[in-house]
């Protein structure tokens, strides 16, 4: 075999900033970091597998520090622009490593795509994610424990309002020159990059909890949207009214209605405003989304069945998608009320508010 020398300058930093709305300000909380060698600040050290000695760290730090430079990194560079301390790596276990302002999952020799029985480290993308959403598990166990832990960790919002940085790539490309020609690391690429994308989606989706729920315990996420699509709808039906002079185009708001069944429940005469009458799993919801109403189906080597409430008429959802009769009839005759739409009908249909429930 011949060998060839590879000048290779590969760097993939890729930001996310979440939420969006948040990166013209750099006012981070905290950073979460996930890379190879050129942000690792001691995993791979940490974990044991490699040691790094002096001269390293000689230009600053005066000591290793786990990092492969002579001083400080990029990643350093960058917390000290925004004013926040460096990143403590995950696998610091001695002292007491301060996670408050973030947490670094960057570990050096670590790939994009999972790890070999010759890989550098076994700390590839999707085990630092794994690393991360065990990180985020236990960091919300702490705070609910009280408040002793509130320095070391980062506070439950900071996951939604964090900095997440990815610098990583360089592993993939340049280990795979050791034993595959420039045309096989070319079609290798697009593996590389569908890793990528299971990992940042992994982080986006737990990192940022899209099913944080608001004050009602309603998924908020869901919420949003629904409103949204129906002030569209809303400004659609004005629209259309407008091109039919000759139709009645009456748009109904039964967001508001529900909301109001489901925040203020008790006023209507209900006493569940979430929990399925009919479905699996008990309180909060008793809904799983493997059994549905009426199904009997084995779950863990048990054989269950997601049966109705006594008294469905208590409840405002039937079988956690649906709702029940009685929600039903308490938002028709809402509807009726004429209240809810535009244009407000009940001037044109009096006779509809004499129905009687
Ligand atoms: C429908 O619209 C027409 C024209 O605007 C109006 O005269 C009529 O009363 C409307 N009918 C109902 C049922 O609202
Ligand atoms: C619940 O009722 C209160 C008092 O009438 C009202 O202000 C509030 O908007 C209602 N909640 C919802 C979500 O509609
Ligand atoms: C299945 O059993 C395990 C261990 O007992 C338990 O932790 C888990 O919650 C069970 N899952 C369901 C769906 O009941």
């Amino acid at each position: 075999m011949e060998t060839k020398n590879f000048f290779l300058c590969v760097l993939a930093l890729i930001s996310i900033f979440l939420p969006l709305a948040q990166s013209v300000h750099f006012k981070f909380p905290a950073v979460f970091n996930f890379g190879d060698s050129n942000s690792d600040t001691g995993n791979l050290v940490g974990a044991g597998i490699e040691s790094i000695g002096p001269p390293y760290g000689e230009i600053h730090f005066k000591i290793p520090s786990g990092r492969y430079c002579d001083g400080r990194l990029i990643i350093d560079f960058l917390m000290d622009a925004m004013e926040l301390p460096f990143l403590n790596a995950y696998l610091d276990s001695v002292g007491v490593p301060n996670f408050r302002k973030g947490c670094n999952f960057a570990a050096a020799g670590s790939t994009i795509l999972p790890a070999t029985a010759t890989s550098v480290s076994p700390f590839s993308f999707g085990v630092q994610v794994n690393q991360f959403l065990r990180f985020k598990a236990r960091v919300l166990e702490l705070l609910a424990k009280g408040k002793r832990f509130d320095r070391y960790v980062p506070a439950e919002d900071y996951f939604q309002k964090g900095l997440y940085m990815f610098d990583i790539g360089q592993n993939d490309l340049a280990g795979a020159f050791y034993s595959k020609t420039l045309d096989q690391i070319v079609a290798s690429i697009p593996n590389i990059l569908v890793e990528f994308e299971t990992g940042i989606k992994n982080v986006a989706k737990f990192g940022t909890d899209p099913s944080k729920l608001d004050e009602l315990g309603c998924v908020s996420g869901h919420n949003q949207a629904a409103k949204l699509l129906n002030l569209q709808l809303h400004a659609l039906t004005k629209k259309l009214q407008g091109q039919y002079a000759d139709s009645n185009i009456t748009y109904v708001d039964i967001y508001t209605i529900k909301s109001n069944l489901i925040a203020n429940y008790s006023r209507y005469g209900f006493e569940q405003p979430i929990m399925a009458c009919c479905g699996y799993g008990g309180p909060p919801l008793n809904y799983d989304s493997r059994i549905s109403c009426g199904q009997t189906k084995v779950l863990n080597g048990t054989s269950v069945t997601a049966k109705a409430c006594s008294d469905s008429t208590e409840y405002v959802n039937w079988d956690g998608i649906h709702y029940s009769e009685a929600a039903n009839q308490y938002i028709s005759s809402q509807i009726l009320t004429g209240k809810f739409s535009d244009p407000p009908f009940s001037d044109r249909m009096p006779f509809l508010l004499n129905l009687k429930f």
